[in-house]
């Protein structure tokens, strides 16, 4: 059956994701992937599911299996307002909502909030996941620059003087795919930014918790609460499978971001929302956080340590304190995609680094390595074999 007609105009910016098409070779057993951007699965607390759910039965019963607020479980929502307090965002439980996965919430907003040709600002490379969201509203992209301490605030002040933005994207915290974070100085600079501006951003941040070294830093949310859509999730620590995301949005776009959620499914999952309810008021979390942190902690240290040894001069590695990646950059003029082929052949998998650029000729000189899903020895022969491909290139 002929069926393009049947799609609407809006999947013409819709693309198979680039990532799963190259972890479909990824999958045969002969090669080491640094290429997913998975937990791992030691991470789970898997031996506390069944108390978990004899918790969620005893605590919540049929209330656990019922219909709920699109706002989200309130004893999901009391939770969460704790664990937000903990990062320095003042919010009661009500100002809370949960979303399936904070995806659903990238989603939302972009549902909400884009028209065709709008315009959204984003650091370059960015987060391929925002991207599948944002790309059915038909946005323009502005790109931003970055180094290695994140995005650079004239870049941001520069974009939003020139171009009217209808919000900025940023991870600010062990991005995807750099791992880089932004320093406290240039939060704050952001933060005065965005407000003199009167813009809007949404802050991603699955991944501040997962930090191997170095001092916490405020979510740029503590520091222009009104302008500022925080997101996160217990995705990465926690269990992915059970797609438990949140936000605390500005009050004028709360009830637009709950309505929206209505119309795609109702509610997130009640029964996980219980169950992550339970593992936060369980205090399970801070027992298990530790225990994530000593998985991913030496495999990241590994993982540097072998660039550091093998990679051949005009390779350099963004430094990192944490998350789950870590960002190569090859000298000028490096075909990414050529070397992926080769480090294919040679049994090592990465993802080449151009794919998280909005603009098709940046990024061709670089790469995304994920350290969550190999042991140290692991990590080791995968960088000597990535080695042995760039120097046969
Ligand atoms: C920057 C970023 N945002 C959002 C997500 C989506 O996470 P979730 O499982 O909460 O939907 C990810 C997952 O990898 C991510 O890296």
């Amino acid at each position: 059956m002929e069926f393009e007609h049947l799609l609407a105009d809006r999947t013409k910016l819709m693309q198979a994701n680039a990532i799963r098409e190259i972890l479909k070779v990824v999958s045969d057993p002969g090669i080491i992937s640094l290429a997913g951007g998975i937990p791992s699965p030691d991470s789970f607390p898997m031996e506390i599911f069944e108390e978990l759910t004899h918790k969620v039965l005893s605590t919540h019963k049929s209330q656990a299996l019922q219909y709920d607020l699109t706002e989200g479980f309130m004893p999901l929502r009391e939770q969460v307002a704790l664990l937000l307090r903990d990062r320095g965002i003042s919010i009661t439980p009500e100002a809370v909502n949960i979303t399936s996965g904070s995806q659903g919430i990238l989603d939302a907003a972009a549902k909400l909030m884009i028209s065709k040709g709008d315009k959204i600002a984003l650091e370059a490379p960015t987060y391929l996941g925002a991207l599948s969201a944002f790309n059915p509203y038909e946005p323009d992209y502005i790109p931003m620059e970055m180094d290695d301490q994140g995005l650079i605030p004239d870049a941001l002040e520069e974009t939003l003087k020139t171009h009217k933005i209808k919000f900025i994207y940023l991870v600010p915290t062990f991005q995807n795919p750099t791992g880089r974070s932004l320093t406290l100085e240039r939060r704050q600079q952001i933060a005065q930014i965005i407000q003199k501006y009167n813009a809007l951003l949404i802050e991603d941040d699955p991944y501040s918790a997962l930090r191997y070294s170095g001092e916490s830093l405020p979510p740029i949310k503590t520091l222009a609460p009104d302008h500022v859509i925080y997101i996160s999730t217990l995705s990465k620590v926690f269990a992915p499978g059970l797609r438990i995301g949140f936000y605390a949005a500005p009050k004028f776009l709360r009830e637009w971001l709950v309505l929206v959620k209505q119309g795609v499914d109702l509610h997130t999952s009640t029964f996980n929302q219980a169950l992550a309810a339970e593992y936060l008021a369980g205090n399970y979390l801070s027992a298990q956080l530790p225990k994530i942190i000593d998985i991913y902690r030496p495999r990241q240290q590994a993982l540097m340590d072998a660039l550091d040894r093998h990679l051949p001069p005009g390779f350099t590695v963004s430094p990192s304190d944490g998350g789950m990646f870590l960002w190569v950059t090859g000298p000028k003029g490096l075909k990414g995609l050529d070397l992926y082929h080769r480090a294919i052949e040679n049994g090592v998998a990465f993802v080449p680094g151009q794919f998280f650029y909005t603009d098709p000729s940046q990024g061709h000189e670089t790469m995304r390595l994920n350290y969550t899903m190999a042991d140290e020895t692991t990590l080791e022969t995968a960088v000597e074999k990535l080695a042995a491909a760039i120097s046969q290139l």
